[in-house]
């Protein structure tokens, strides 16, 4: 049994309640390694990013004072999302610009990330995974490279309990995690808050 698990952000890219992605991110909880513990971090909430919340503290909304602390505490993070037009969601976005400032403070930096993204057709979100990589780079994440996850058919592929529907993917979310257990223990813990 290992005491000092890395606790793990999760932020999902979809706000509907019957999202896959959302699925998908549940059963990657459910499997995750004694290593590791995921949990889903709410971002649906977050006020659109504003520079004049930062220009001074006492306009800062509690709830980006709150997002930022809890992604400070993490080891590292997992996103997991869906494509909108080649791209990753504009609530993604605006959760990982609101992490990144006020300037110096960015709770991102140098930190392990996932990538997953789900789709419902057949190509897995791949033109959304490829931005947000970019983006994750820009914030200075240290992005696991492989295995590159892009989960076509996703519908089909989680229930709505979060559990995984055939043993083939259930085989494949276990050692992705496993190799993201091992990715995360190169980077050493988060400084006590
Ligand atoms: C989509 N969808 C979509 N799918 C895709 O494979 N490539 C794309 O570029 C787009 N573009 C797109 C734009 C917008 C605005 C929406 C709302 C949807 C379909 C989308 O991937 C599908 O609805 C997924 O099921 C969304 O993921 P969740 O909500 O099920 O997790």
């Amino acid at each position: 049994m290992i005491h000092n698990a890395k606790d793990i952000a999760v932020l999902v890219g979809s706000l509907r309640a019957d999202s896959v992605n959302r699925k998908a991110a549940l059963a990657l909880r459910a499997a995750a390694p004694e290593g590791l513990t995921l949990d889903l971090i709410a971002i649906g909430h977050l006020p659109f990013y504003d520079q004049d919340f930062d220009a001074d503290p006492a306009s800062t909304p509690q709830a980006y004072a709150e997002f930022r602390n809890r992604v400070a505490r993490a080891a590292g993070a997992i996103f997991v999302t869906p494509e909108y037009n080649r791209s990753f969601p504009a609530v993604l976005k605006n959760a990982i610009d609101i992490g990144t400032l006020p300037y110096g403070k960015n709770v991102w930096s140098g930190k392990p990330a996932g990538v997953i993204s789900v789709s419902m057709g057949a190509l897995g979100g791949f033109g959304a995974n490829q931005q947000l990589r970019l983006q994750l780079a820009n914030v200075n994440m240290v992005v696991l490279q492989q295995p590159e996850v892009y989960i076509g058919g996703g519908d089909k592929l989680f229930d709505t309990a979060g559990n995984v529907t055939g043993d083939a993917t259930r085989a494949f979310v276990r050692s992705y995690l496993e190799s993201f257990a091992s990715w995360t223990e190169r980077f050493a813990a988060p400084a006590a808050a």
